[in-house]
């Protein structure tokens, strides 16, 4: 079992990391976690290489992501909510999937990737809703052929709490390792 996560927080110790914490203690096989705000991974600038040809012009950390991918069994998106979206350098990262829509789309191709299970955790200061950046995170699961997305765990009120104050929240983070354990 292979799992690769994404973490859009900058904060080491805030409430995104410490999910991903309680998710890894329990998690079956090997994971990489992909820390958007410390990694060489820079945003499509929508060269359009992709347009003609398989993977991405870019080199950089991302080579090495484009090849978890291809064999990892699930995929964790986590993010603080910022302005209402996932956070900026996450949403770096995710646009590189770029090159996976274009082989759908333009290339008429399949990417090889094999089918994954999808899960999402965000975070956020207010009590807002969270369904424009659970939206965006689910665009970005199905850009990697991710075929079945679990329920999430959306946490609210991290200027006041934290994330493991929430009983709640260990039962949602129980739920989704053992989605994420099945073998699908
Ligand atoms: C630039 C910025 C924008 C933010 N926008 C929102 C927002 O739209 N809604 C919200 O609920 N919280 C917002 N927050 C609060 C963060 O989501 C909150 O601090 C969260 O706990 C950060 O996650 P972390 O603890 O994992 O780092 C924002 C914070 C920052 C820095």
């Amino acid at each position: 079992m292979k799992t690769l996560i994404f973490n859009g927080s900058p904060r080491a110790q805030g409430n995104t990391a410490k999910a991903l914490e309680l998710i890894t203690a329990n998690l079956q096989g090997e994971y990489h976690i992909v820390n958007a705000y410390d990694c060489d991974i820079s945003a499509c600038t929508d060269c359009r290489y992709c347009w003609n040809n398989k993977g991405c012009s870019v080199n950089d950390g991302m080579q090495e992501v484009y090849d978890y991918i291809q064999s990892c069994d699930n995929v964790v998106i986590a993010s603080p909510i910022y302005f209402s979206e996932l956070t900026g350098k996450l949403l770096d990262v995710g646009s590189r999937f770029q090159t996976y829509y274009c082989a759908r789309k333009i290339r008429n191709e399949q990417p090889a990737e094999k089918p994954k299970k999808g899960a999402v955790i965000l975070v956020g200061g207010g009590d807002g809703n969270m369904n424009k950046a659970y939206e965006t995170a689910c665009t970005l699961l199905e850009h990697i052929n991710c075929t079945d997305i679990c329920k999430p765990l959306f946490y609210h009120d991290t200027n006041s709490s934290y994330i493991t104050d929430d009983e709640e929240v260990k039962l949602s983070i129980k739920q989704i390792t053992d989605y994420l354990n099945e073998v699908y």
